[in-house]
């Protein structure tokens, strides 16, 4: 039996399964840094705080996301609807090309940030960095909530469960 409370022996993997027992809708979260857009599909995306509107996400330190986000203060979410696997794998793709890599996926500027916002999105957070706290091999980006736009047609959402893409339906 492994003692709770001894980190050290909290295997990874075992980690991993755990947590992929809880489902999470997925989301692409875009800047614009030095002029070139990235975009990068995250789970880790929580609402926060109602007064002020606050959200959160978790970028792993070594995506190249990470020095952009941090570089430029500004992202947009943009919420995935179901049909949308590929556009969240391509996102998720390790060394996909960093110019134009938004080239195939319609998007527009959020009219808060000017920060790339992808067609498909069923919901869009618009988000100022507040603060960046460490998370280990992440850093965890709480942002004001500074534009907001919602699809008044119902979408069901891109669910990520167990490793796998599922659909609510
Ligand atoms: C379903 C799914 C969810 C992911 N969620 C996150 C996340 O919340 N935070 C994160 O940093 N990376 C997440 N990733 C990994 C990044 O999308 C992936 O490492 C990406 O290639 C990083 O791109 P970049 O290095 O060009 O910035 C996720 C990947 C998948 C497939």
């Amino acid at each position: 039996m492994v003692d709770p409370l001894d980190a050290a022996a909290v295997d990874q993997r075992a980690f991993r399964d755990a947590a992929s027992r809880f489902p999470t809708g997925i989301s692409v979260v875009a800047t614009t840094h030095n002029g070139v857009d990235h975009a990068m599909t995250v789970s880790a995306f929580t609402s926060v705080s109602l007064d002020p509107v606050l959200v959160l996400i978790c970028v792993e330190k070594s995506a190249r996301f990470h020095q952009a986000v941090l570089g430029t203060g500004s992202w947009a979410i943009s919420v995935l609807p179901d049909d949308a696997e590929k556009v969240s794998r391509w996102f998720a793709e390790k060394g996909r090309p960093t110019e134009r890599q938004l080239a195939d996926h319609p998007y527009h500027r959020g009219p808060a940030t000017a920060m790339p916002v992808l067609d498909v999105a069923t919901a869009v957070l618009e988000c100022r960095t507040r603060a960046v706290y460490d998370g280990g091999d992440h850093d965890i980006l709480l942002g004001d909530v500074v534009g907001l736009w919602v699809d008044a047609a119902p979408h069901s959402p891109l669910v990520y469960f167990e490793g796998t893409y599922r659909q609510l339906r």
